[in-house]
């Protein structure tokens, strides 16, 4: 996992519980970067578990509620990032379907040991896409909260559902109607 996923993520602990959560999660997990990020840099995703559940486990908040409001926060971070890559859509229903296919094409070309989900596409209409999500980590919760940013980006609003098609959430439906 890329160390702007975790840069990015300890500031946000940061800034919503402090210093010391961030000290906290970082000393009662083993990491073997020892907590020490560099955004180019590349780190095991048993560490992001680490923090995540540790974290979880300081404020009661579940993993999945964690990673909706970081992805929401991560998008920030690809807007000032990548504007080029935003510019060429106008539309959110077309962004999200072209995330497999374009999105993190380009990411991979930035950083090739990147550790992306997969995205089918299932059905896409003008206004409703049905995409399947798969990945070993069931980050599902972060993709949701990148879509509900995506749709905000273009001014809109949708209603997303999240059906499980593995029970572990490595694979995950996305039911997406826009509104
Ligand atoms: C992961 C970039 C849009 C879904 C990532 C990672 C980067 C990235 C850098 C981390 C890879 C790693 O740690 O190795 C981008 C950029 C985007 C974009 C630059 C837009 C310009 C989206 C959108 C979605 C999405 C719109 C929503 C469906 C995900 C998910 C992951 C991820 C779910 C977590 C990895 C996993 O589940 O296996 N993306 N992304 N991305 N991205 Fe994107």
């Amino acid at each position: 996992m890329k160390g702007i996923v975790f840069t990015e993520f300890l500031d946000l602990v940061e800034e919503k519980f402090g210093l010391e959560m961030v000290d906290r999660i970082i000393s009662s997990s083993e990491l073997e970067s020892e907590g020490v990020y560099t955004s180019v840099g590349t780190y095991s995703f048993s560490e992001m578990l680490q923090l995540l559940q540790h974290l979880s486990e300081n404020t009661g908040i579940s993993i999945d509620n964690l990673l909706l409001v970081y992805a929401e926060h991560f998008f920030s971070v690809i807007e000032k990032s990548y504007p080029g890559l935003l510019a060429t859509y106008k539309d959110p229903i077309e962004m999200i379907s072209s995330i497999e296919n374009h999105i993190h094409v380009e990411v991979r070309k930035i950083y090739p040991d990147a550790e992306l989900p997969t995205f089918e596409v299932i059905e896409k209409t003008e206004n409703s896409l049905i995409m399947d999500y798969t990945s070993s980590r069931a980050m599902h919760h972060f993709g949701l909260g990148l879509m509900n940013k995506t749709f905000e980006h273009f001014n809109a609003t949708a209603t997303i559902e999240l059906e499980k098609i593995k029970e572990d959430g490595t694979q995950v439906r996305f039911i997406i109607h826009k509104n």
